[in-house]
């Protein structure tokens, strides 16, 4: 319905510009000539900002590409940001339950999330599953203080709390006398002597280091991109017969919106799970806000890369995109009596509407990112 709303505008708004009369009146998705858009609500992503306190350099570049591959700085000294977020897979590690870097070597427990993606997170508004992450910064020296690099002193079955102080101790214990190497790395990225600064000012470099790396780490200029500027053969027929319906009745632009595909907010999608005492095993959102209401909650994920990241949602539970799309219209995403009531509109969905899904969500996968940056094995100090 929404789509043919959107048909109706833009062809008004044309027709009213009678000094430029529609060529091709036939043409269902018109480009509005204020927007240069097809489809205003899901423009491209445009490229990045400099951030003025942390500017690209190609020092602090060589620096994160090398923190995020270094598995001496982990507490086992056996893992990697890269090996859970496999940079040839999307930023993900294809598996649904990880093994927390706490566990080794053992190989138990396992960590209580999914691994997202990390492609386009520099464009992100809000990070983790529950949004636990202040800033663009933090959310990528975070994982140091958590079961993910372990460098806490935290039990090794605890996979829920997390000790950022400890970790913060630990990390400049790793850079300056494990691998001190990194001594004169920090030097040329921030002309700094991390022997001198507090943990905590470690840490907060750290994260802006990786930022920096993962600046390269973004799939833009999709098919979808290109058709919705006026390319008119960039995308297929199914690939916008998906589109309509992702923008109509399947009603998933409501929380999937904007140029990442994601409203930043949190929804209820009746998924979670209760321990053999019936607590839930995962509060969700509630976890941040510790407010009852947000129990079950998640972050709405993007979605430009999504065809490459399975297993889906928050607890990695479903394997393919096609029962992935399908549980959103299902009666069992609305069994939590607080399950998000936007989920009424979405249809229980024919073969051929996922089809046409699918090859939406596949023309909404941009290009590769630069080669350069997809190996586990840069140069380290
Ligand atoms: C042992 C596996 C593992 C390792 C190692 C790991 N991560 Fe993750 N990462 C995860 C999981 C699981 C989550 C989801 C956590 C959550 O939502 O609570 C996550 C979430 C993230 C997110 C948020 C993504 C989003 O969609 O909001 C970022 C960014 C991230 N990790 C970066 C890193 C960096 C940088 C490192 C290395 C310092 C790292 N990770 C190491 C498993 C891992
Ligand atoms: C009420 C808001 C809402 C609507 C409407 C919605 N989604 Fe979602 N979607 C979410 C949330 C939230 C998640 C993550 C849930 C979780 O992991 O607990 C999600 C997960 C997904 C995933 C898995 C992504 C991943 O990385 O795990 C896909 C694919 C997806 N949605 C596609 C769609 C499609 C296609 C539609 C329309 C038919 C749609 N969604 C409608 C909120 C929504």
């Amino acid at each position: 319905m929404r789509a043919s709303i959107y048909w109706l505008l833009s062809t008004l708004t044309l027709g009213c510009k009678d000094h430029h009369p529609i060529k091709d009146s036939s043409e269902p998705w018109p480009v509005d000539e204020s927007t240069g858009l097809r489809v205003a609500t899901l423009p491209p992503l445009v490229k990045l900002e400099q951030w003025g306190d942390n500017e690209s350099t190609e020092s602090k570049l060589a620096l994160g590409y090398a923190i995020f591959n270094d598995f001496r700085l982990s507490g086992s000294q056996l893992v990697s940001c890269s090996t859970c977020h496999l940079p040839t897979q999307g930023f993900t590690s294809g598996s649904s339950t990880d093994t927390s870097d706490r566990a080794y070597p053992h190989l138990t427990p396992v960590l209580a999330r999914n691994t997202p993606s990390l492609l386009n997170q520099v464009y992100a508004r809000a990070f983790h599953w529950d949004g636990r992450p202040a800033d663009i910064y933090e959310v990528w020296v975070l994982p140091f203080g958590e079961p993910q690099m372990n460098l806490t002193d935290l039990p090794q079955d605890d996979i829920w709390t997390t000790d950022d102080p400890t970790a913060q101790i630990r990390l400049q214990q790793r850079f300056t006398e494990d691998v001190p190497g990194y001594v004169d790395w920090f030097d040329r990225a921030y002309d700094v002597d991390i022997r001198e600064s507090t943990p905590e000012e470690v840490w907060d470099l750290t994260g802006k280091a990786i930022s920096v790396y993962m600046r390269k780490a973004v799939s833009v200029n999709s098919p979808f991109d290109r058709w919705n500027q006026g390319e008119k053969d960039a995308m297929e027929e199914d690939a916008i017969r998906g589109m309509e319906t992702f923008l109509g009745d399947g009603g998933c632009v409501n929380c999937h919106s904007g140029s990442l595909f994601s409203d930043f907010q949190y929804h209820n999608l009746s998924l979670t799970k209760y321990d053999d005492e019936g607590e839930p095993i995962d509060l969700g959102r509630a976890k941040v806000t510790e407010d009852e209401a947000d129990l079950g909650k998640y972050l709405t994920p993007m979605l430009r890369t999504v065809t490459m990241t399975s297993p889906y949602f928050h607890d990695g539970s479903v394997l393919n995109l096609r029962d992935a799309i399908r549980h959103h219209g299902s009666s069992e995403a609305r069994m939590d009596p607080n399950y998000d009531p936007l989920l009424d509109v979405v249809p229980e969905f024919t073969d051929n509407e996922i089809d046409d899904l699918i090859a939406f969500l596949s023309a909404i996968r941009g290009e590769p990112m630069d080669r350069q940056y997809l190996s586990v094995t840069p140069e380290l100090p």
